[in-house]
């Protein structure tokens, strides 16, 4: 790096915390903690010079995956070959396995319905997934799916209006990182977001729901498997045609995109699997499309370019997959909060925070010890705030953590909530900018959903200015830049219902020799 880049850092990190800070100062902090407040600035902010850096190496390592198997990020072929028309038509049963529950929908998909295009209507059951069964067995994982698979074909009379013969279709959204080799098989390459299934590692999930589903005779067929990503940007570009993107920003963090055939080097472009398809949706020699789930969560599994801090280190060293997803143990929504209290945790053991409640000896101090006990949520409530004295995070503190705070605490606790939130965005932006900045994409729509990017007051804001940093853009405020962050549509439901349809009229038209 040239003598002036560092300079540059050095100067953006001097920058007060207090003149980045957009929170409403509550209370006068004594020296010792505005210093601690300096210092943890110091290890979260991260600069438009960093941030750079960061794209750079990102956009290297996205081109290492593209390239070869079993790199840092994996750049995930789909299957999926083209965005949809619009006009994509049927009922299709789906089944999103996410981190809390498993989401059951009968989706209509309407096509040019009444001249209205991509149009769908949607009934679903949501199932809460037991703790105990995020670190069971495979069997139990896939007992428990069919269970609900049956138990809401039964109720919405699916079973009257299909057979083993007439099967309903079936698209099932794992929003974990595999290796497909078809669109309707999926090879889980190892766990995220702090699941342990075992025996699910290095095994095709299609064929074990497949059997499970058969054992129970239910009148359904696995059409494909698809990442939450990858359906995120297919049901926006349903209705959206400048969707460039769908990412997620949610308990895990992750985007798809649709890159051209010939760029993805682990591909053969004359593969009889992509010469078919393009057959099928008249695209020329050369012209091949494929929506790559990029996995990007594990960017920096090297550790060469994100500065971690000790609080990141911990998170990573006691989760179940020390080593792996680095990235997105730093910016997404499952360990914002765990971030968040190891911090006060390391405030509250030196002796600088909760001092009144450690001498009355409270029985929330016990809860704050309790790993993942804060969510995300906790540090979007505090940031959405707005109540005279800051009534609202004094109740946060006394229903989650049955804790009773100083103005002190509650300042300094706010600062670090800040902090941590301002990190993860601007983080959340370099994956983004750095697909845009390797595909040569200067404009569009980011369709984007989890709740991060949903439920935090100011993340889209600061994650469009990052981007606004990293492109220069004119002006500091990128919410008016080219790329645009939006809401996506319902992906694992619709987008993967779509997928499905698109599936299947692929194969009717293959069987038909219909060009
Ligand atoms: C994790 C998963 C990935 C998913 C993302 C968002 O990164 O590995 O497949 O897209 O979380 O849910």
């Amino acid at each position: 790096m040239t003598p002036s880049a560092n300079q540059r850092i050095d100067e953006e990190s001097y920058t007060s915390w207090r003149q980045r800070s957009e929170l409403a100062k509550m209370a006068d902090l004594p020296p010792s903690l505005e210093q601690e407040l300096v210092r943890l600035d110091r290890e979260f902010w991260i600069s438009s010079t960093k941030l750079k850096q960061i794209v750079q190496r990102f956009r290297e390592e996205l081109e290492e995956g593209l390239v070869k198997d079993g790199q840092s990020i994996p750049m995930n072929i789909s299957w999926v070959h083209n965005l949809p028309s619009g006009r994509e038509k049927g009922t299709i049963l789906t089944l999103d396995l996410g981190g809390t529950n498993l989401r059951v929908c009968k989706v209509t998909l309407l096509g040019d319905h009444e001249g209205g295009k991509g149009k769908s209507t949607l009934e679903q059951e949501q199932y809460r997934l037991p703790q105990s069964l995020k670190t069971g067995s495979a069997d139990n994982l896939w007992t428990f799916i069919a269970e609900k698979v049956a138990a809401f074909v039964q109720a919405k009379g699916l079973d009257r209006q299909y057979s083993l013969e007439k099967p309903m279709p079936l698209g099932f959204t794992f929003s974990y990182p595999a290796t497909q080799h078809r669109i309707d098989h999926a090879i889980l390459q190892t766990w995220t977001k702090g699941f342990d299934i075992h025996g699910v590692e290095g095994e095709d999930v299609a064929k074990h729901l497949r059997e499970k589903l058969k054992e129970r005779k239910l009148p359904v067929q696995l059409i494909c498997v698809i990442n939450d990503t990858v359906g995120a940007m297919i049901a926006s570009a349903y209705n959206d045609p400048a969707t460039i993107i769908g990412a997620i920003f949610g308990t895990g963090c992750n985007a798809a995109y649709l890159a051209h055939v010939s760029s993805i080097g682990k591909l053969d472009p004359d593969d009889e699997r992509i010469t078919a398809a393009s057959t099928h949706n008249g695209t020329n020699k050369g012209k091949e499309m494929m929506a790559i789930n990029c996995e990007y969560g594990a960017f920096d599994n090297a550790h060469r370019v994100l500065p971690r801090t000790p609080y990141d280190k911990r998170i990573d060293e006691e989760s179940p997959r020390p080593g792996e997803q680095t990235f997105e143990k730093l910016s997404a929504g499952l360990y914002l909060g765990e971030i968040f209290r190891l911090v006060l945790v390391d405030l509250m053991d030196r002796g600088l925070v909760f001092q009144t409640q450690k001498e009355e000896g409270k029985e929330g101090l016990k809860n704050l010890y309790r790993p993942y006990t804060i969510d995300t949520s906790f540090l979007s409530q505090i940031e959405d705030d707005q109540s005279p004295s800051f009534s609202a995070t004094r109740d946060l503190f006394a229903q989650t953590l049955a804790l009773d705070p100083s103005d002190i605490d509650l300042e300094v606790a706010r600062r670090i909530a800040e902090m941590i939130a301002v990190r993860g965005a601007r983080l959340c932006a370099c994956g983004i900018a750095a697909i845009c900045g390797k595909e040569g994409i200067q404009s569009g729509n980011v369709a984007a959903d989890g709740s991060v990017a949903n439920k935090h007051p100011k993340f889209k804001r600061r994650w469009a200015r990052a981007l606004g940093e990293v492109f220069d853009w004119e002006g500091a405020d990128g919410v008016k830049g080219p790329i645009r962050i939006t809401s996506a549509e319902d992906g694992s439901g619709v987008g993967c219902a779509i997928i499905a349809a698109m599936e299947l009229e692929r194969r009717e038209k293959v069987a038909n020799k219909l060009p």
